[in-house]
């Protein structure tokens, strides 16, 4: 009796200690949406279909709609980012941006791509999420951009010098003077734009990170379909989502997060002690819980 009493804990215990280990990394949800009032890009099918073919590769599922009602807190909570896929103009009402502040102030993360920066543009909390507001760009046409941060997640697979066809979009102001980090940059000399700038600042801001709020990037380029069918450009986009996500202030990566998905959070509890130290030495490098990524062309 005793002897059985005795294997059964060792039992226990050895399930205790093994199961952490066995659980899968968290998988993350994020939700794309895609609204449009003003301009529509006619690449966000093609966008959607090549992210969530992807999903897989940062473990991660994604979601899309268009439907403003579904910026609730209920919603919005399940997610680990919400990400702004070429959306434009007035695309949430009052209670829709009202869900979506909460959701930032409560540790969720943001991602905006291309006209993301063309979205919401009298909407302070936003634009701040962004760091700059979209001006205008010059045709659409090739030129070289250059890699300032080569080490970080969503550029370390670009050449220095990437060669990209698409619009070398102009922000009304310098995001670099709300914090953020430019890590990629238009090369000026490459292209052609006769129009009036604001001062965006130098280098030519078209893609960054800021390390405040949640986790947040924003990025400009993305027009083109042949842009969603390439794989570099793809390998950058989810670099970004996955270093974003990493500030580790989602369910999916952190089980004291108030947001994010909360299945993880159930599987993942046996996991807590290492995370949390993970997150306390690497949060110098990575962005802390809260840091904010934009990625603007
Ligand atoms: C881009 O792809 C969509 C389908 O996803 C298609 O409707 C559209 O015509 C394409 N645009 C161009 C310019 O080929
Ligand atoms: C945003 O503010 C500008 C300038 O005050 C105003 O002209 C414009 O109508 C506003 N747009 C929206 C959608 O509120
Ligand atoms: C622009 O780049 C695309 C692919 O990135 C290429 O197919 C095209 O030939 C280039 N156009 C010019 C004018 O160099
Ligand atoms: C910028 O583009 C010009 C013209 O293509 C080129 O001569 C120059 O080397 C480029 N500079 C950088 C820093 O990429
Ligand atoms: C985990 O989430 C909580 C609540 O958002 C936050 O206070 C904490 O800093 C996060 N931990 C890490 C390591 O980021
Ligand atoms: C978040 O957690 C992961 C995995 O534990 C770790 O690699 C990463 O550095 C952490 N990030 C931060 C900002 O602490």
């Amino acid at each position: 009796m005793e002897r059985i009493r005795f294997l059964l804990i060792l039992l226990c215990l050895f399930l205790a200690l093994s199961i952490p280990t066995a659980v899968d990394a968290a998988k993350a949800r994020i939700l794309i949406y895609s609204a449009t009032r003003d301009f529509r890009h006619d690449s966000i099918p093609t966008a959607i279909e090549a992210l969530k073919a992807r999903q897989d590769s940062i473990n991660a599922q994604f979601d899309n709609t268009e439907d403003q009602t579904q910026f609730t807190d209920d919603v919005l909570s399940n997610y680990d980012t919400i990400l702004f896929l070429s959306t434009t103009g007035e695309v949430l009402d009052s209670a829709g941006k009202d869900a979506f502040q909460k959701y930032l102030d409560l540790g969720g993360t943001f991602v905006g791509i291309h006209s993301a920066s063309d979205t919401l543009r009298n909407t302070t909390f936003y634009t701040d999420e962004l760091g700059s507001l979209f001006d205008y760009h010059p045709a659409l046409q090739n030129f070289t951009v250059d890699v300032l941060d080569t080490t970080h997640p969503s550029t370390s697979m670009l050449p220095v010098i990437w060669g990209v066809q698409d619009e070398a979009y102009n922000f009304k102001s310098d995001p670099r003077t709300l914090g953020a980090t430019v890590i990629l940059a238009a090369n000026e000399s490459s292209y052609i734009d006769a129009g009036v700038r604001h001062d965006q600042g130098t280098p030519h801001p078209l893609a960054w990170f800021q390390e405040k709020g949640a986790g947040v990037e924003t990025g400009g380029l993305g027009h083109l379909n042949e842009t969603w069918q390439d794989d570099l450009f793809l390998s950058h986009v989810l670099g970004g989502i996955s270093w974003v996500l990493l500030g580790n202030t989602t369910r999916a990566f952190n089980t004291s997060g108030l947001v994010g998905n909360a299945q993880s959070e159930a599987t993942q509890s046996g996991n807590a002690p290492s995370k949390a130290s993970n997150s306390t030495s690497t949060s110098a490098t990575a962005g802390s819980a809260n840091s904010q990524m934009t990625i603007h062309s």
